[in-house]
């Protein structure tokens, strides 16, 4: 079962990177340990690329302290999407267009907003996973820092200080853990703010499109393929590119 968290926030005006920061870290502390940096000098993303951040943009990440077993581990980010989501859309007009992209993205009007980085190490019998998000509240990566088309909050409405809305955040998301011991209504919720039932994706490095079917209990995709035969998607596995058709 999931331990009860209650997060601790800690500021600090600069640090490397808030995911390695977390992770050097021991000890009982650990679980609902929270770290903001106002500044990241070198932010990592996933799949071994870095984060490009500036000032005013969020860059958090949380500390869980889960059984080694522990099959939460892979749905934790889905927590933190739809506490992104909720948390993200009080400050956007209504009709903005902000969904969660299946496994760790969040989406503003068809670019990229933020991401999640989940990063683990065994620890005696347990596992530490600490939970990174970037956010970009008050200014986008350049063209030439960005993988894929981005955008910043700023761009749609005015963006609260990253103290502001952390705090804001982690409200809503200790809430959320809570209800992970329903994740199928969890997962309802989110696969909502994903627009997800239904929705037609490619695969990066793949022929075809898919055909969004839902979250499993693992917290994997399930998609059918053109031909009709279902295919199962690991968070890590692949990249998926939403159709333009
Ligand atoms: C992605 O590639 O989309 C994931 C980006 C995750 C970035 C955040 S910023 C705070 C935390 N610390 C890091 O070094 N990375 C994560």
């Amino acid at each position: 079962m999931f331990p009860p968290v209650t997060f601790r926030l800690e500021i600090v005006a600069e640090c490397a990177s808030t995911n390695e920061e977390l992770l050097e870290r021991r000890g009982p502390e650990f679980h609902g340990a929270v770290l903001l940096a106002l500044r990241q000098s070198a932010g990592r993303g996933r799949r071994g690329r870095s984060w490009w951040s500036s000032d005013g943009n969020l860059t958090l990440s949380a500390g869980f302290r889960l059984a080694a077993s522990a099959a939460v581990a892979p749905l934790l980010p889905f927590t933190a999407g739809l506490a992104l989501h909720e948390t993200l859309g009080s400050y956007l007009p209504s009709g903005a267009d902000l969904r969660l992209k299946w496994p760790n993205d969040v989406y503003l009007g068809g670019r990229k907003l933020g991401g999640m980085l989940s990063q683990a190490r065994q620890q005696g019998d347990g596992l530490d996973l600490v939970l990174g998000i970037g956010v970009n509240l008050k200014t986008a990566p350049p063209p030439e820092s960005a993988r894929v088309p981005a955008v910043s909050l700023a761009e749609f409405a005015p963006a609260p200080t990253p103290e502001r809305i952390t705090r804001e955040l982690l409200r809503v998301w200790e809430r959320l853990l809570v209800g992970l011991r329903d994740f199928p209504s969890l997962k309802e919720r989110w696969e909502a703010a994903a627009l997800l039932p239904g929705s037609e994706f490619r695969v990066v490095g793949e022929e075809g499109t898919y055909r969004a079917l839902g979250i499993l209990p693992t917290g994997e995709l399930e998609a059918r393929d053109e031909a009709g035969g279902q295919r199962v998607f690991a968070s890590e596995e692949v990249s998926l590119a939403l159709s333009e058709t």
